[in-house]
């Protein structure tokens, strides 16, 4: 069989066992690939996000079990590398069932690895096609635009294929007929996934486009320049309790102030069916340079001290649809 794929943000091929990402951290000023050769570079990769998104981390931390030799010590190693993501754990979990009582993992990865690729590219158009339904529903007939907002890269960078919220957007940009699609990019301090990575896709779409600083959101919303805020997801619980990008709590609070629908988008495979809520989840906290240095240079005093958690929650009670790739749901949720 002739297992390759060639996506933008990830290059597999079995039959070489040549591996490559796209680093998202030279973006959009280079598009270097990094050549992934052991379970190391992956971990490596992960953690230094290098590659980013849940799924996208998922389906890469696959490829460092098909690249190390030890199945459960392998695992605990890399879910360490982005704790918050649910998909490294499912996958992982996943993967677990489908090997059942087979002994050699490492002939059965290749297929659950093409298996999950192609899952996760197809879910990607099931939620778009959703997604344009819940939008077609919520705007106004005679509106000749429609502005979203979003936060962070929830788009083909992020996953694979069309990508989650951001999906969404580019499907509504080429399938609503007589309608213009307009986007206010947050730039997503600290790691700037929307000013560097949801900018360059949209770019690349043909998708109109600016870039806000996080914090002017709520100014842009109150000149009722924003019809819909549309987000990814991280984890999402059972009770619809959603984690996400550090800032989407923000939105979604302005969103009930403002009354502009808050919707959440993702994979079924970002639903933790163990967790009946995230009241007392913990996200992942990153370094402190993340937000006192950019590239080597300090915005300020490197000795401050600095909080840097990585996500956020945002209570089910804020989220007035979940767009899923099994459907459109709003509250109360019971995944
Ligand atoms: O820290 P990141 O860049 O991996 O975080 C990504 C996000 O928060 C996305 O919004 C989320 O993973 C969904 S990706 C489809």
């Amino acid at each position: 069989m002739y297992y390759k794929i060639d996506f933008d943000n990830i290059k597999l091929d079995f039959n070489t066992n040549e591996f490559w990402v796209l680093d998202q951290k030279l973006l959009p000023f280079e598009e270097k690939y990094i050549q992934l050769k052991n379970i190391n570079d992956v971990y490596n990769v992960i953690k230094e996000m290098n590659v980013r998104g849940a799924p996208l981390i998922g389906v890469v931390a696959l490829l460092g079990l098909y690249l190390g030799n030890s199945l459960e010590n392998d695992m605990e190693f890399l879910k360490r590398a982005r704790p918050t993501a649910v998909n490294i754990f499912n996958y992982f979990n996943h993967f677990k069932k489908y090997l059942g009582d087979h002994k050699n993992y490492k002939e059965k990865i290749v297929d659950f690895i093409f298996e999950v690729i192609e899952t996760e590219e197809s879910k990607n158009i099931n939620i778009a096609k959703n997604g344009l339904n819940l939008i077609k529903s919520l705007v106004d007939q005679n509106k000749k635009v429609v502005n979203f907002l979003t936060h962070c890269n929830t788009g083909s960078l992020a996953t694979i294929g069309l990508g989650t919220a951001l999906g969404i957007i580019k499907y509504t940009h080429r399938e609503y007929t007589g309608k213009k699609v307009f986007v206010w990019v947050d730039e997503t301090r600290p790691y700037l996934q929307g000013s560097r990575l949801t900018a360059w896709e949209l770019k690349r779409e043909d998708i109109d486009f600016k870039i806000i600083t996080d914090n002017a959101a709520a100014y842009v919303m109150s000149q009722g320049l924003v019809d819909i805020v549309i987000v990814g997801a991280d984890r999402i619980a059972r009770n619809g309790d959603t984690s996400n990008k550090i800032g989407t709590l923000n939105l979604a609070i302005l969103c009930k102030y403002f009354n502009i629908p808050f919707i959440v988008a993702a994979p079924n495979t970002s639903v933790d069916y163990n967790l009946d809520n995230l009241e007392l989840f913990n996200v992942e906290e990153r370094s402190k340079e993340e937000i006192i240095k950019i590239r080597e240079i300090f915005l300020t005093d490197k000795n401050y001290g600095v909080y840097n958690p990585s996500f956020d929650v945002t209570p089910h009670t804020l989220i007035d649809y979940i767009v899923l790739d099994t459907g459109v749901y709003s509250g109360p949720y019971s995944f």
